[in-house]
Formats: C-alpha cells, sequence, structure tokens
C-alpha cells in the first residue's frame, strides 16, 4: 500500500521543495520536521490539554517563545500553534475583538453592540480578511482597505483619515491590521507609524507577518519591519520560512490573558487538575481547536537544528537570491524587472519592438498570463504571478534552502524562451482582433 501511494504522489505531485520552484509562498520541508512529523503522529499526543501531551504542551510553549524571541516579540507573549496564516490570524483577531469589543460580546453577539465595529487593512492585505471579517461576525463591509503607495505599503495619513470619519460617523473601530510582507509582492507596512496611530486611538495593532515576520530577526532588517515588536497580536507562519513541513502557522498576542479570555470556556466534562501557582497551558482554552495534532515538533526540531543564527542564514540568503535575480531580469533585453521587497522578484516579458509602448498594456498582460500558464506546464521553471498597479506580471518569491545561484541565473533565459514562442503565437492573432 505504502509503494502504491508513494508511486501515486512522486508521479503526481507539484514539487514544491525543487530548487527552482519560485510559486506563491510555498516552502521545501525541512527534512528533521518531515522525521517530527512522524514521531508526533507515532506518539500521538493529543495536544489540546495538558494532562494529555506534558511534553508536547511543554514542547509547544517553548516553541512559541522561540519564535517570538527570533522575531523581536517579547517572549513573555502567549500563542499557540495552528494550522497556518489563515487561522493565526482569524484566532489573533478573535483576541482583538473580545479585548476590545468588550467580554460581553461572548454571551450576548454583536447585537448587543451599540456601534459597528470597523477594521483597516491595506489593499494589499491577504484574503484571510475577508474570512474573517465574516466569521467574527462584523461582515466583509466592515473592512476598510486603506490606499497604498507604488511600493505597495499602507498610507498612514490615508488609516488616519478613515478612522477620523469612521468615528464621526459613530461607528466602532477596534482593529488595524498591518503587514510584514505582502503575499503579492513582499511590502513591509510602516508598521511604527500604524503602531503610534493604533497608540493613539485605542485599537488593537496586529500584524499578518505570515511570511515576512522571520526576516524582522535578520541584524540588518529596516525599522518598518522590526516595528512589528510593538504590536499587540502577530501571526507568523512556520511552514512558510520557517520551513516546517505543512500545516504550521502560529498566533502570538502580547497579553496572553487575551487569549483566555477569548477562548476559555471550562465544561464540567474536563477535569485538567494543574498547580493554582503555576497552572498548566491547556491549549484548547486558547485558541479553537479542542483535539489538537502536536504541530509543534516539527517546528522545535527545525529551529533546533539549524539554531537561531542558521535561521537568519537561510533567510538572509533567500533575500540575496532574490536581489541577484531583480538583478539578473533588469539585465536582460526581454525582461522588465518591476519590484524586489524581501524574497519576492515581480518582472515581465516584453518583446524588445514594444519596448516603451503604452498602447500595448492590453497585450503585455494576456502574453505574461500566458507565459506563466506556459511555463508552469512545461515545469522548468514554477512561478505565480502577481497584479500591480493594474498590469499583470510574473512573480518569483525565493523560499528555498535548495535553491541556489545557478538556479536564479537560469530564469530569465528560460522565462525569455517561453516568452518568445508564446509572443510568435499570440501576436499574429492579437493583431487580427
Ligand atoms: C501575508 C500572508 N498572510 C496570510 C497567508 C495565508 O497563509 P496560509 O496559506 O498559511 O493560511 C499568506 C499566504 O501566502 C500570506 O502570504
Amino acid at each position: 500500500l505504502l509503494d502504491d501511494a508513494a508511486s501515486l504522489l512522486f508521479d503526481h505531485s507539484t514539487f514544491n521543495g525543487h530548487p527552482r520552484f519560485f510559486g506563491y509562498i510555498t516552502a521545501p520541508a525541512a527534512p528533521i520536521g518531515v522525521l517530527g512529523d512522524l514521531l508526533a503522529s507515532a506518539v500521538n499526543a493529543n495536544v489540546g490539554g495538558w494532562a494529555l501531551s506534558p511534553m508536547a504542551s511543554e514542547i509547544e510553549r517553548q516553541t512559541v517563545r522561540w519564535i517570538a524571541e527570533l522575531i523581536g516579540f517579547p517572549a513573555s507573549c502567549g500563542g499557540l500553534l495552528a494550522s497556518g496564516g489563515n487561522m493565526a490570524n482569524i484566532v489573533c483577531g478573535f483576541a482583538a475583538r473580545t479585548a476590545r469589543l468588550g467580554p460581553d460580546l461572548r454571551e450576548n453577539g454583536l447585537r448587543a453592540l451599540s456601534a459597528s465595529p470597523v477594521v483597516y487593512v491595506s489593499e494589499e492585505t491577504h484574503t484571510w480578511i475577508d474570512k474573517a471579517a465574516d466569521l467574527w461576525g462584523i461582515g466583509t463591509r466592515a473592512v476598510r482597505r486603506i490606499p497604498t503607495d507604488a511600493e505597495g505599503r499602507m498610507v498612514a495619513a490615508a488609516l488616519r483619515k478613515a478612522i477620523t470619519r469612521d468615528l464621526a460617523e459613530g461607528l466602532a473601530p477596534f482593529l488595524v491590521v498591518g503587514n510584514a510582507g505582502t503575499v503579492s509582492t513582499g511590502a513591509v507596512d510602516p508598521l511604527p507609524e500604524i503602531a503610534a496611530i493604533c497608540r493613539e486611538r485605542g485599537l488593537w495593532f496586529h500584524v499578518d507577518g505570515a511570511y515576512g515576520a522571520p526576516a524582522a530577526g535578520l541584524p540588518n532588517a529596516p525599522a518598518d519591519l522590526k516595528g512589528l515588536s510593538e504590536a499587540d497580536s502577530i501571526a507568523v507562519d512556520p511552514h512558510k520560512w520557517l520551513y516546517a513541513p505543512l500545516e504550521a502557522g502560529c498566533a502570538l498576542v502580547r497579553d496572553p490573558e487575551t487569549l483566555l479570555a477569548a477562548f476559555s470556556y471550562r465544561p464540567s466534562y474536563y477535569r485538567f487538575e494543574g498547580d493554582p501557582e503555576d497552572p498548566p497551558i491547556n491549549y484548547f482554552e486558547w485558541g479553537l481547536q479542542n483535539s489538537r495534532g502536536f504541530r509543534a515538533l516539527k517546528v522545535w526540531l527545525g529551529l533546533r537544528h539549524v539554531g537561531r543564527a542558521g535561521a537568519r542564514r537561510m533567510i538572509a540568503d533567500d533575500i540575496d537570491l532574490a536581489s541577484e535575480l531583480y538583478r539578473q531580469v533588469e539585465r536582460h533585453p526581454r525582461l522588465e524587472a518591476r519590484t524586489r521587497q524581501l524574497s519576492v522578484v515581480t518582472f515581465r516579458y516584453v518583446p524588445e519592438d514594444l519596448r516603451g509602448s503604452d498602447a500595448q498594456e492590453a497585450y503585455l498582460d494576456e502574453l505574461n498570463d500566458a507565459i506563466l500558464s506556459r511555463s508552469q506546464r512545461e515545469g522548468e521553471i514554477f512561478l505565480s504571478n502577481a497584479v500591480v498597479n493594474g498590469r499583470f506580471l510574473l512573480r518569483a518569491c525565493i523560499v528555498n534552502f535548495r535553491t541556489a545561484r545557478a538556479d536564479v541565473e537560469a530564469v530569465p533565459d528560460i522565462v525569455a524562451k517561453v516568452g518568445d514562442a508564446v509572443d510568435r503565437e499570440l501576436r499574429p492573432r492579437a493583431e487580427s482582433t
């Protein structure tokens, strides 16, 4: 059966561990994490209650602390592992909702509020916010998408204005989400400025660092990224830039009591004892899940394997490779480099005779869309896409400890070769319509 399953998977999978896989923000699995998953499944600890998983619960607690320390967030924070970025962000938002809209909300629901709650995100915030707004009960119309600048960063002045307007209209702002690495281009919002606005207005400041938060631990990280240390809560994805096998997200909350206030219920059928002076963590009281797998083990092993210095080096290497890719693309006569932030590069193929011709933008969108599909099908490299300022761009995101300089150097010629072929096929059709 295992041979059968292995050949089905080996013959029909998209190998995101391949050194030339640059799509989305999908990383290879650290081998020690793969073995960690096997060990975790064999022990099968239920990390919902400490009594059911004493060592696993303690390892999760230590993993959360290590992640916080790595990114520069207080080690005294509370937190837990979740399935990924979506769930980690949603869990943090629940803590924000109870903390800022009041504990009565849990009993009476939103209808008991005298003002409608609103939240602020940037135009570039990932789609988890839509699901979250639905789940939190505030609805997607309560999400204010604040405009971004040319680099995809939230415009702080526009945020300030939007909050002032909503307060004047009698609404109840309670949460601002800053990005530490947007999904499309890796943009980092001006986190210290957003933190200051949140302090002024008494709003909860959450950072979506699912992708970029680990880069805040680099010694040369920009001040905007390091500003995540001022957040009330942060989502970080160990299954992205910390190379844990899927699934592993992590929700961090500055004040651990806010997680308990949002999630703790104590039914009579759970009689978990502990020292009242040093109560054990029963993770079912800290998040949405009841029975929980031992996700932390693969993350804990991965961090112990490479250490803080190793984790930082792998992140710095990816950023250097992305910079190198940007330079290589800039030099190619038929490619146009657009952005490089963290380890994300965007660019597009432009035939030499169409350079500088604004009239051809619609054709270039169509052409690059077709190049993306063709290159994915041919399988020499795997890119994804970003739409930036209305234009369809090719996107490479390097979160891969297997990617080497030669892999990055190969990208421009592969894209140009596919681009030449697709342009030859599409152009006559486009010109005849
Ligand atoms: C910034 C950001 N937030 C949230 C998510 C969602 O994370 P996940 O796919 O782990 O749920 C992603 C995924 O790429 C992301 O880039």
